[in-house]
């Protein structure tokens, strides 16, 4: 058991979990987008740590680079999604690889989707760590997803509740 400010945490998934199903999406990356020349944009804060733990084990040619959306306070999402930042790069007809910590509702996903489709991306994919398929609103699964799991609030590996807890390992949910 963890206890972060109020709330209290169980262990969700080992690091010995993650690194596995992160290695397999790198694999798939390698395998299907090799001569793309993707362009990996990881979304701050959240997912610092998957995309550092995944761009490692990319092994095909690829440049990389971060964007920022904010959308989340406390423990539920307050759906008001703010502008994208530091999305200069020219995306025009490239191969765009979203890397996210979790996809929720997909609000998030969404408006960087729509952000992208404006700048005329090629092929966009998306990568995420977690991926909750009760809360999603969205359209189409992400395309590489590391583990699909309840929905309910998780910390670590780059998550964070209410500022704390991003940099654990492992990641815990909500007891
Ligand atoms: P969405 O827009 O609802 O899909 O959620 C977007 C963002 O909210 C994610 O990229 C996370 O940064 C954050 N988020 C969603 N669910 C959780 C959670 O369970 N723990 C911590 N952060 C979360
Ligand atoms: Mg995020």
């Amino acid at each position: 058991m963890l206890t972060i400010k109020d709330k209290r945490f169980r262990l969700l998934l080992t690091e010995e979990r993650i690194k596995d199903a992160v290695s397999g999406i790198a694999q798939r990356i390698n395998k299907e987008l090799a001569g793309d020349f993707p362009l990996f944009l990881a979304v701050l804060n959240g997912s610092f740590m998957f995309a550092s733990d995944l761009l490692r084990q990319v092994t095909i040619p690829c440049e990389v680079s971060f964007i920022r959306v904010q959308s989340y306070s406390g423990t539920s999402s307050t759906g008001d999604v703010k502008e994208v930042l530091g999305l200069d790069a020219d995306i025009k007809g490239r191969t765009v690889v979203i890397l996210e910590d979790i996809v929720d509702t997909g609000v998030t996903l969404g408006s960087l989707a729509a952000a992208m489709e404006k700048k005329n991306v090629g092929k966009l994919k998306v990568a995420t760590c977690l991926f909750k398929p009760d809360a999603y609103r969205g359209e189409g699964k992400p395309d590489y997803i590391a583990f699909e799991i309840e929905n309910k609030f998780v910390v670590g590996y780059g998550m964070d509740y209410a500022g704390e807890g991003r940099n654990l390992p492992a990641i815990h949910v909500l007891a």
